[in-house]
Parts: structure tokens; sequence; C-alpha cells
């Protein structure tokens, strides 16, 4: 068994999304996986089932010298807690292949990363299934800092997925359509961001994007950054509505851009207040359930503020803003 994984229950939330185990282990050998299939709900579905067969480990192999090892003697980046769950980034992976899809469909090489995977392998062998329901040709590279992780998630390499060591310089002869860091950037200084974000949009292939932002434990709340090689583009808030109090309380998954940002004077500070503020009024739509609400509150909250999309990523709990009326004053990010 992985002597250094920790499971924690999450009994009670009643979402078939949830999946009742964190891993937060440093590293391990994954043996973990049929604890992992005990742990599943019964109602978690076929994705999920298909997500096992997947993480079927593979024999042993000798260690890889292909040229896409070829890292530099220090990756740019500091090795941070490998906390990951199964399933936590669902809402990302969706969004993701909903508005990225047509770009990876388009490429010669339809290239992404999965950086920062942490612990365990599970959100990178997540992002290539989904990716694939949009482009069927889609790979993906899980790249991570610390070395042990990816010696520890090499069995699990199969096509399409690999996994290499490397930081924020993303070591690949090729440059990829999307980069996503999840839950990375969390553990870095506020000052460090736009640095790790330069870096990365470098390495995007032309038309590619930039997907870095933060989730609780189990996936419900999320709020992340898209970006292009220009900078910063949106903001996307998304969320399990049935158990969300109100749209503020998705303040303390904030991406590092602007999590120390949500203070009186801020336009973030701002925009949730609104948002709080529309929702409240929306209250009578919650008899019709709380996505009608979500739908209504968002829709007056567009007469304000530069909402971007429409009432079907509203209907998946999300919204997305301009970067641009969200940023921090006098910059950051
Ligand atoms: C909290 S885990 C996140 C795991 C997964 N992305 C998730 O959201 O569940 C953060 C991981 O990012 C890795 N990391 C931190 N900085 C990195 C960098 N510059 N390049 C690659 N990996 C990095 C850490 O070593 C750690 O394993």
């Amino acid at each position: 068994m992985a002597s250094a994984a920790s499971w924690t229950s999450y009994g009670g939330h009643g979402d078939a999304e949830d999946v009742r185990g964190l891993w937060s282990g440093n590293t391990g050998t994954l043996d973990s996986i049929s604890l992992f299939a005990k742990a599943l709900p019964w109602r978690f579905g076929a994705g999920a089932l298909l997500t096992l067969a997947l993480m079927a480990p593979r024999a042993p192999r000798t260690p890889r010298t292909s040229p896409t090892s070829a890292s530099p003697a220090r990756p740019r980046g500091t090795v941070t807690r490998g906390t990951t769950n199964p399933n936590r980034l669902r809402r990302m992976d969706r969004w993701i292949a909903a508005v990225h899809g047509a770009a990876l469909r388009r490429a010669a090489d339809p290239l992404a990363v999965d950086l920062g995977y942490g612990a365990a392998p599970w959100t990178a062998v997540e992002l290539l299934l989904r990716l694939r329901t949009a482009a069927p040709r889609a790979r993906v590279v899980g790249i991570e800092i610390d070395p042990a992780r990816v010696e520890a998630a090499r069995p699990y390499e199969r096509e399409g997925l690999s996994f290499l060591h490397g930081g924020f310089e993303v070591p690949l002869p090729a440059r990829p359509v999307l980069i996503r860091a999840a839950n990375v950037l969390r553990q870095y200084d506020e000052g460090e961001v736009a640095a790790a974000w330069e870096l990365l949009c470098a390495r995007l292939a032309p038309g590619g994007l930039l997907v870095e932002g933060t989730c609780d434990e189990i996936g419900r709340r999320h709020v992340w950054v898209a970006l292009g090689a220009q900078g910063p583009r949106t903001v996307t808030f998304a969320a399990r509505l049935a158990s969300l109090e109100r749209p503020s309380d998705l303040a303390e998954r904030l991406p590092k851009a602007l999590i120390h940002r949500n203070v009186p004077g801020e336009p973030v500070h701002a925009f949730l207040r609104d948002f709080d503020r529309a929702w409240a009024a929306a209250a009578p739509y919650a008899s019709y359930g709380a996505r009608q609400r979500w739908i209504r509150a968002v829709r007056e909250l567009r007469a304000d503020w530069p909402v971007v999309d429409g009432a079907t990523r509203w209907r998946q709990g999300e919204v997305t803003v301009e970067w641009g009326a969200l940023a921090p004053r006098g910059g950051g990010g």
C-alpha cells in the first residue's frame, strides 16, 4: 500500500460527482488504486470506471531517455504539497473541453500539459479522457517538479499520456496548445505569479491557452484565469450550486493573483459583492432550483460586469468575466 497516502472520508455531501478520498501523500507506488475503487460511491458512473481502467498500472519500465526528458538541470519553481484528488478538476476539464476543444481539434499536434499534477496522476488521466471527448487526437503530458512523483506516475503512462520532470519552463520539444496548472501557484507568493504566467505563456503554441486556478479538495468550488500569449483574458467562477450559500463563498478559491485582493477598493471585491446582491435578489427563483437562481443572478450581474459567456455555461454553474474588469488595481498577475 502507499503508506504515505492519507485518505479522508467525505460522507454526507450527496454530490454524485464527489469522490470520497483525498490523496495527500508525497509519493508512493499508487497501489491505492484498489482503495480508490472502493472509495467510489456506487453512483459515481461509467466515467470514473473508465478512469480506473485507464489507471491500471503497467509493468515497470526502464527509465526513459527520450528527447522529451531533456529537462534543464534545475526546473523553474519549487516542490510544494502534492495534495490531489480523483475527479477534483472536473469543472475545469469540462470548461476547457468546451471552450478550447475546437483549437485542440484543429491543431496538428493537440498537445496538452497538466503542470503540477501532484502526488498521484489522476488529474492528468482525467484531463486526457475529457479532452478526447472534444479532440480525439489530444495527448497529455503531466509535468511535475518533484522527480519522485514523476517516477511514481510512470507506470501509468499509456497511449496519449506521459509524465515528465520539469517546471514552469515546460521542457518539451513541442509547444502545447493547452497548459493547465491547477492548485500549483496557490502555494507560491503573489509576487511570483506574473513571472510564472509569463514563462508558461511563452511556451504556448499559437492560439494556445494557459488555464491557472484553484479549487477546494473535492472540486465543488473553483476559480481560474485563462491566458493567451498576450496575457490574461478571462476569469471563470464555477461551483456545485446546490451547496453554495452565496457567490462570495468562492472567494476562498480565488487564484493567487486575486485572492489577496478581495478587499474593499479592489475590483474582485466589488464583483463578488455585486454577485451576492444579484443572488439575493434572485432568491424567488430558488424554488425552481439553484441553477435557475444562478442564471437569473448572472443575467442581472451582466448589466454592470463584462460577462463573456452565455446560458449554456451558466447552466453548468459557471460564469466567465473579462480579466480586465477584475484585475488588481495597479496591475498584478
Ligand atoms: C497541490 S498539488 C496539485 C495537484 C493537482 N494539480 C490538483 O489540482 O489536484 C501541486 C503540485 O504542483 C507541483 N508544482 C509546484 N510548482 C511546480 C512547477 N513550477 N512545475 C511543476 N510542478 C510544480 C508540486 O510539486 C505539487 O505536486
